[in-house]
């Protein structure tokens, strides 16, 4: 294990925003912490980065106590916030520079030339960073996070407020680091379509407790459900299926999908089908079917834009 969270707890006052998790992350695994607004991601991860105290439980970086020994355990991490840490006054370069001498480390040039070569921005060494693509930007501030060589890279909220190419974009050089860097990630996100494209684990937080914890395709087989959308002529009567109806479109969810749509099909009347359509389990169900909530997308991107906004001024 390189990383090990047991009984972690966060209180602020009365308020408990991290209630008492413990998981596990694997020598090269690339593992999420996957929940909504205010869950407790950032506060974990601000634990575990030694950036605040934990009220209670332990936390093991490498079979380091990272609470008796902040410094060694700090050693093994690199983190990238998720709102930016970039000196836009600054070059490229003088950004890695700065975020070398934040460790110690004096001989950077070597290293900091090989990653920024490695990320694909080293001709952009001497341009200040307001001259860069968001997109760069990112590649930046996660070879300033590998400069010294962590076992564990942490990323919270890696692809916040990007477009949808740049955050593909970010997503295969995640993968890439991980797999050619051999590099293990622990990130957060709120997107399940991220998590459920990057990572080996994920760990579903909500209200400070995690209240799942497995492989994506895991989660789906345990709790997604496979339904069937169909939309009719005339109104019908689906006895012994659970389903939503609006107007005449029906959301029916299915256990044996093979054999429930011919039955399907034979109670709502073959002439009386206008479409039909099979969504797969989603990670997207899986937390509705947990929390009997849906992640909100849009509430959560505003404030975080917002947030981001305030912080760069
Ligand atoms: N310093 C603090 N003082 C008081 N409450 C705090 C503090 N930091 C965080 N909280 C509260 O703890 C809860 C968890 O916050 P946290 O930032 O960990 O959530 P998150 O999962 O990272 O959410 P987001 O998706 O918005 O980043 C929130 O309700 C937040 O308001
Ligand atoms: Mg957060």
């Amino acid at each position: 294990m390189i990383l090990s969270v047991k009984n972690l707890t966060k209180k602020f006052g009365d308020f408990t925003a991290v209630n008492n998790i413990s998981f596990s992350i694997k020598k090269g695994e690339i593992f999420g912490l996957l929940g909504p607004n205010g869950a407790g991601k950032t506060t974990t991860i601000k634990m575990i980065c030694g950036l605040i105290k934990p009220t209670s439980g332990e936390i093991t970086i490498d079979g380091i106590n990272a609470l008796e020994n902040p410094l060694e355990a700090k050693k093994l991490i690199g983190w990238m916030s998720a709102e930016s840490i970039l000196d836009e006054d600054l070059t490229v370069w003088e950004n890695m520079e700065v975020q070398a001498k934040l460790h110690n480390f004096n001989k950077f040039e070597e290293k900091a030339e090989e990653l920024l070569k490695y990320f694909d921005i080293y001709n952009f060494a001497k341009n200040k960073v307001s001259n860069l693509s968001t997109g760069m930007r990112k590649k930046l501030e996660i070879a300033m996070a590998l400069i010294n060589d962590p076992s564990i890279l942490v990323l919270d909220e890696p692809t916040i407020a990007l477009d949808p190419n740049t955050r593909a974009a970010l997503w295969e050089v995640i993968e890439r680091a991980n797999k050619e860097r051999k590099v293990t990630v622990l990130l957060t996100t709120h997107y399940m379509d991220e998590a459920d494209r990057l990572c080996d684990r994920i760990a579903i937080i909500d209200h400070g407790k995690i209240i799942a914890n497995d492989s994506p395709s895991n989660l789906k087989k345990k709790y997604g459900n496979t339904t069937l959308e169909i939309k009719t002529k005339k109104e019908v009567e689906l006895k012994g299926y659970e389903y939503q109806k609006e107007g005449n479109n029906y959301i029916i969810s299915v256990k044996d999908l093979s054999n429930d749509i011919s039955k399907i099909i034979k109670l709502v009347g073959e002439n009386n089908i206008i479409s039909i359509n099979v969504n797969n389990p989603s990670l997207d169900n899986v937390f509705l079917r947990l929390t009997g909530r849906k992640i909100s997308e849009e509430k959560t991107e505003s404030t975080k834009i917002y947030r981001i906004l305030k912080s760069s001024r």
